[in-house]
Formats: structure tokens, C-alpha cells, sequence
């Protein structure tokens, strides 16, 4: 079996800055990935560089056994950090979740009852359809971080890519999408990976954990085994 990501020998600069140094890594169908590491480490990187946004780079990524071409890319959900919306935004939530199926099937698809009906059902899946007619830039924190998975979905995605998709929000609603991104590996197949700013935020699902600092991958492995190294303890001191 091949592995659903595959990066190989891959180097990312920005103006002479290195951002990513010879990453190595192979990741599983189906599993579920934490990323860890310090402030400017190059998470939020590494997570570009997989789903096709960096171009400055050497080396080789494959998503799905294929170089990162339009066609793998409508494949890779992606919810940036900090996903804010404009308060005066017009547009619904029905109109963010609908751009998932743009993504997917393109952006001069004409939309069909089907689709509005696969709209509602996520909505109702995720308990937002509440929300369903109301303008994007007006819902809490959580709220709108629950549109933005509704979003992926909709996309019918083989891989999710989540740049620390609790920050800014409060306990509780860190709570509910801790949940949600538990529920949602349970109900699909679908490989995750979750940029969690510290380890509180990991999700119950992810079994691994990959380590960057400093622009490397310094560990990666089994969750259990990574926390007991070394590495691991001295980047968060234990
Ligand atoms: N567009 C950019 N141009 C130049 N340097 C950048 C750019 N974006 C990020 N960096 C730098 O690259 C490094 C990695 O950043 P980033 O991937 O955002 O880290 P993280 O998400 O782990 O906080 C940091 O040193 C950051 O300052
Ligand atoms: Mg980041």
C-alpha cells in the first residue's frame, strides 16, 4: 500500500530564508496527525507546502501517490489559522459550506436540489443547520470554525489539512471541536492532519505526532513513543 503523503528530500526557502530543511516523511491512509512545535517552527509550512500553496521549494511531495496537481488538490480539505470572516461579509453560511462542492467539482458547476440537500445534511451532521441562512461574519469563534469543517466536507475530501483550528477560541468551544474533528474521523475515511498550537489541543483520534523544529522534523512516530523522548521533553519542558 502506498502511503497517502509522501515527501521526499524537501527543502523550502522564502528570500533566502529557510523555512523547511530536508523533511523525510511518509503518512499513512487513515491515520490521524498531530503537528507540534515552537512558534515560526514551520508547521503552518508544512501544511502549505502539502496541500501545492508553496512553490519555493526542492525536493518532491506526492498526495494519493501523485504530484499536487489541481485534481489532488480538490482531494485535500485545508482550514487555514486564524479563519476569520469579515462582519459585514454577505455571505451565508450555506454559501461557505457551498464551496466545498465548488472545490470539489468546480467552479462553473451549476448546483442541483441534490446539492442544497448535501449542504443540509452536513449542516445537520455537525448540528449547525440552525445557523444554516445566517451571515458568515456574525457567528462566535466556534461557530464559524464549525462552517469552515462543514466547508471541507462538502468537498468530500481523502485528507484534511487543520492549521491549529482551536486558537482563539474558549474552552468550551475548544471542547466542541475537539469532539466534532473526533466525530468526523470516526465517520469517514479520511486521513487527518492537525496543526495543535499545545498538547492539551490534540485530538483523542490522532495516533501520531510528528515534531518540527526549527524548520526539521525532529521525532515523529506513535504518540506514545514520541512523548516519551527525549526531543519531545526538552521542546516542551517535562
Ligand atoms: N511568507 C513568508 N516569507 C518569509 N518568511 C516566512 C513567511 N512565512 C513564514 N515565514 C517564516 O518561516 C518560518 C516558519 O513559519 P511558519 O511555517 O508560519 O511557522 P509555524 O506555523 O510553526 O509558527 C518562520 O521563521 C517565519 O517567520
Ligand atoms: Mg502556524
Amino acid at each position: 500500500m502506498t502511503s497517502i503523503i509522501s515527501i521526499k528530500n524537501l527543502n523550502v526557502t522564502s528570500n533566502k530564508h529557510v523555512m523547511l530543511k530536508d523533511i523525510n516523511i511518509e503518512i499513512e491512509y487513515g491515520d490521524c496527525i498531530a503537528i507540534l512545535g515552537p512558534n515560526g517552527a514551520g508547521k503552518t509550512t508544512f501544511l502549505k507546502t502539502v496541500n501545492g500553496l508553496i512553490r519555493q521549494k526542492s525536493g518532491t511531495v506526492k498526495v494519493l501517490g501523485m504530484p499536487l496537481d489541481n485534481d489532488i488538490k480538490s482531494k485535500i480539505g485545508y482550514i487555514p489559522q486564524n479563519n476569520y470572516f469579515d462582519s459585514l461579509l454577505p455571505i451565508s453560511v450555506r454559501d461557505v459550506i457551498s464551496i466545498g462542492i465548488s472545490a470539489q467539482f468546480g467552479i462553473f458547476k451549476k448546483f442541483t436540489n441534490f446539492d442544497n440537500k448535501t449542504i443540509e445534511d452536513i449542516a445537520k451532521g455537525l448540528n449547525i443547520f440552525n445557523l444554516i441562512d445566517k451571515p458568515i461574519g456574525q457567528l462566535s469563534g466556534g461557530e464559524s470554525q464549525k462552517v469552515s469543517i462543514a466547508r471541507v466536507l462538502a468537498q468530500n475530501p481523502k485528507l484534511i489539512l487543520m492549521d491549529e483550528p482551536l486558537s482563539n477560541l474558549d474552552n468550551k468551544a475548544q471542547t466542541d471541536i475537539l469532539n466534532l474533528i473526533d466525530f468526523i474521523y470516526q465517520e469517514q475515511t479520511i486521513t487527518l492532519l492537525i496543526v495543535v498550537h499545545n498538547l492539551t489541543q490534540i485530538p483523542k483520534s490522532c495516533n501520531k505526532v510528528v515534531l518540527i523544529a526549527d524548520g526539521q522534523i525532529i521525532d515523529s512516530g506513535k504518540k506514545e513513543d514520541v512523548f516519551k523522548h527525549n526531543k519531545f521533553k526538552e521542546l516542551y519542558n517535562l
